[in-house]
């Protein structure tokens, strides 16, 4: 029997209920900090310290978090559906929810890379720290250790490509079921991935400050928070 393809965009909103702030609710991380003395290139440059100190926050405080109710149920899915999911966040807790297929749009807390090669020396910051007390954090002046070059935060900053936007874009166009959590969608090209899937196919959105869209066919808003909306989308697709 063929499985139909389910493709899951989330956003900051479906981690809101593991304690991980978001980026522009009224707490949000983007009322509290200047987007660009933060996450821009040049402000790696002038404001280093900072913005690795902001990176090595969130780095501390995903050690402290666990996936919620919406990770864990999403992974169900799998049982009966390819599923892919595209996320916008750079934690990690649909990969410890245990889903499989898992696309990051905008970088993983848990890497570096290389100011000179960003796509190609890559790493995990416990491999590089291993045998450290604070595996999980980036020092201010840690090299790279294929070239000597300063290492980064492996996060997608404003105004740079979006790498895994490519793929992202063919798995939306593939799929049967898109299901879209907890974003703002005010970030592009993430924001606009849900243009190209099929007009049959049938899409849903989950936050609870989801708007109806003209633009977009066949789509049912769940106007609930992820832990709330997630498991009554889930059971419903299990019973289809
Ligand atoms: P935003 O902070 O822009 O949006 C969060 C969304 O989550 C809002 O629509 C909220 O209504 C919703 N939300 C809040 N609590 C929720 C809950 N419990 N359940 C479900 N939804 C909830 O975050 P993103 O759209 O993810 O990029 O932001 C996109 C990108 O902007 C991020 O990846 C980040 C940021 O700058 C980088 O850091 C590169």
């Amino acid at each position: 029997m063929n499985r139909k393809n389910i493709v899951i965009l989330t956003g900051a909103g479906i981690s809101a209920e593991s304690g991980v702030p978001t980026f522009r609710d009224s707490d949000g991380l983007w009322c509290n900090y200047k987007v660009e003395e933060i996450c821009t290139h040049d402000a790696l440059d002038w404001n280093r310290p900072v913005v690795i100190d902001f990176y090595n926050q969130r780095r501390k405080q995903l050690d402290e978090v666990q996936p919620n109710k919406a990770h864990i149920e999403l992974t169900k899915l799998e049982t009966k559906y390819n599923v892919n999911i595209v996320t916008q966040n750079v934690d990690d807790l649909h990969e410890r929810a245990g889903s499989s297929n898992i696309l990051h749009l905008h970088g993983e807390l848990r890497k570096v890379c290389c100011t000179s090669h960003p796509d190609d020396h890559v790493f995990k910051l416990e491999t590089l720290k291993h045998g450290e007390k604070e595996t999980w954090k980036q020092g201010e002046n840690d090299k790279c250790p294929i070239c000597g070059d300063l290492l980064r935060p492996y996060i997608v900053f404003f105004n740079e490509a979006v790498p895994n936007i490519e793929p992202a874009v063919d798995l939306v166009q593939k799929a049967e079921i898109l299901i879209i959590i907890g974003t703002s969608l005010q970030v592009y090209p993430a924001a606009s991935l849900m243009y190209y899937a099929k007009s049959d196919s049938v899409k849903y959105l989950i936050d609870p400050k989801a708007e109806p869209s003209s633009r977009v066919s066949n789509l049912t808003i769940i106007k609930e928070k992820a832990t709330i909306g997630v498991p009554q989308l889930v059971d419903k697709l299990l019973k289809e």
